[in-house]
């Protein structure tokens, strides 16, 4: 119930245009509870450890194996919609958790768990269909630029004379198309496994982190383009029915195995109580409701799986932090002295800075979002090229509208420099494309150096 406490009742600029995007979606919100069931607690399972794969990995077996077991998911839904197994019901526990049942996994810490947990069923789901335990999900590695467009055997929607069971027609036309996702979803200076710590990079218990809100959002939003009317991935109530979502989810689940494996620069997972005894349900590859807690999926391999250390976005560097100063009445960003000397007194090519901004106020309507100080350059313009543009945030939501907050890696341009260093920065965010910007309102700042 605590999820109650952050319900939201309509802040000033975006309050308006809620209702008429989210209307659209409650029927499918309200119809995914999940079949009612009595859970057993989590057996860590005797599985086999085995390495998940990129799809661009997969030998022409393993990408027949992925159909298979997807069509099986998908005839399952077909022969029998109450089993909670099948395709769409599958879908529906995404739904279910990200506001039908009055809560939200998203947002805030249980967003890498959840998601962990909810993968790793899925996948013993689909050993079960192909009768094969060695089955194991493949990532989609958007990470390295060659690998940015929806991947090649997700896309057709005919194989030979049989239907493609990883194809789904709700993708906006750039995703269909095959065409790459564009740059700006992974500026250098906003990469969020840099962020210095969980906190920043995964979130805490009333906010989202950097990974959730950069990439991971953005992505979603481009795959299934929300202003679409058929958004699959673009909404979180569906984003499940289109099978590409489970290979975004197990790139970001690699990349937080990632980020964490790199413990000595600070990464460590949380160890709150609240976080690790925080309990999640699921239906089994047997169809047995079980309560799985986030201690249970912290180390993956006892979960059957594992990923080969590295990653592309990985730079593996400890970068020095600074707080700044913030004034919540008129959300200016000031440098601190010595800061603002040591600014002045070098070329801001000498170091990577970023800015670092946490507990930042969301909107709740799902969009790209671009970040300015000062004002939002003229629309139409590609507004990403502006001198005054310091990153994006990328939201994706369901229907039910709680108050999300989030932490931002943003690059600490010049023109943000000198502004937090004479009068003070003002950061302002504008729904892309337009100069319908309003103040970012957030909890701290902080300046990294590399
Ligand atoms: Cu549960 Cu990508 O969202």
């Amino acid at each position: 119930m605590a999820q109650l406490t952050r319900r939201h009742f309509g802040r000033a600029t975006v309050a308006g245009a809620l209702a008429s995007v989210f209307g659209q979606f409650l029927a499918a919100q309200e119809d995914c509870a999940p079949p009612s069931g009595t859970p057993v607690d989590f057996v860590i399972p005797k599985l086999q450890n085995i390495q998940r794969k990129s799809v661009a990995e997969l030998t022409a077996n393993e990408v027949t194996r992925l159909r298979l077991a997807y069509q099986k998911l998908r005839d399952l839904t077909a022969s029998d919609p109450t089993d909670p197994r099948g395709w769409m019901q599958q879908a529906n526990v995404h739904c279910w958790n990200c506001g039908g049942s009055g809560s939200d996994i998203h947002g805030s810490w249980t967003f890498f768990p959840w998601h962990r947990a909810y993968l790793y069923f899925h996948e013993r789901i689909l050993c079960k269909l192909l009768n094969d335990n060695s089955f194991r999900l493949p990532y989609w590695s958007w990470d390295d630029s060659n690998y940015r467009s929806v991947p090649a055997i997700y896309r057709p929607q005919q194989v030979g004379s049989v239907t493609n069971s990883l194809y789904d027609p709700k993708r906006s036309s750039a995703a269909v198309a095959g065409q790459s996702m564009p740059g700006s979803i992974f500026p250098p200076t906003q990469n969020p496994m840099n962020s210095a710590n969980f906190a920043a990079f995964g979130g805490g218990p009333d906010a989202g982190g950097s990974m959730e809100f950069g990439p991971h959002g953005a992505i979603h939003m481009w795959t299934g383009a929300p202003d679409d009317p058929n958004p699959d991935m673009g909404n979180l109530a569906l984003a499940a029915r289109d099978p590409i979502f489970y290979a975004h989810h197990c790139n970001i689940d690699r990349l937080w195995a990632e980020f964490v494996r790199r413990n000595p620069l600070g990464h460590a997972n949380p160890t709150d109580d609240d976080f690790m005894s925080r309990g999640f349900q699921f239906f089994d590859e047997n169809k047995q409701l079980v309560t799985i807690r986030v201690q249970d999926v912290l180390d993956t391999a006892p979960l059957g799986f594992s990923y080969r250390p590295g990653a592309k976005l990985s730079k593996p560097k400890s970068p020095k932090y600074t707080k700044l100063k913030y004034d919540p009445a008129t959300h200016l960003i000031q440098l601190p002295d010595a800061t603002q000397a040591a600014v002045a007194g070098q070329s801001v090519l000498v170091r990577q800075r970023s800015l670092v901004v946490k507990d930042v106020k969301l909107p709740m309507k799902s969009g790209s979002y671009n970040v300015f100080v000062g004002d939002a350059p003229a629309a139409g313009a590609d507004q990403s090229k502006a001198a005054n543009y310091v990153g994006y945030i990328g939201i994706i939501v369901g229907a039910h509208h709680h108050d999300q907050k989030c932490s931002l890696v943003l690059n600490a341009t010049n023109a943000f420099l000198q502004s937090a260093g004479s009068v003070g920065a003002l950061l302002t965010f504008a729904p892309a494309g337009t100069t319908d910007g309003a103040a970012l309102e957030f909890g701290s700042a902080f300046l990294t150096e590399e």
